[in-house]
């Protein structure tokens, strides 16, 4: 139920979240994540788990760079809307958080791999 109204609000929200126009020039986002606490947070938020009800597996098959969500801004973005629609009450901070573990671990848009060359 609530994973319907997450895809729902995600498509209505994104409209709203991207239809900022033309890229602005692009500063890195995620340099001063707090990545620990990144982790933390889509552990007690329970991220994962809804997204493997829907996708299977661990869940992670639900985060597809290659999609909608093919900047680092727009990552944020939809972390920040389901933080609103799903009222975890993260702060801007916590949220950067996320989507910088996000992106190390399934985007990378700015961050590469533990360990890879940056
Ligand atoms: C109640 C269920 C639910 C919870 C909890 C949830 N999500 Fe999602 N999330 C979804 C669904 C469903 C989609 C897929 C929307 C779609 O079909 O495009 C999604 C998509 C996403 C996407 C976009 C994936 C992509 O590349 O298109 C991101 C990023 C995301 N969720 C992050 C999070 C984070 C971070 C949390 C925890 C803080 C979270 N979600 C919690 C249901 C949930």
């Amino acid at each position: 139920m609530t994973g319907r109204l997450c895809v729902g609000l995600a498509a209505a929200g994104l409209a709203v979240l991207l239809g900022a126009g033309p890229a602005r020039a692009q500063a890195p986002l995620f340099t001063d994540a707090d990545l620990a606490l990144g982790e933390q947070l889509l552990k007690e938020h329970r991220c994962a788990e809804c997204h493997a009800r829907k996708v299977g597996g661990d869940g992670a098959a639900i985060y597809r760079p290659a999609g909608r969500i093919n900047s680092a801004g727009r990552l944020r973005g939809m972390v920040e809307y389901c933080n609103t629609e799903l009222n975890l009450g993260m702060f801007p901070e916590d949220v950067n958080a996320v989507a910088a573990v996000l992106d190390r671990d399934h985007y990378h848009f700015e961050r590469k791999r533990p360990g890879g060359a940056r």
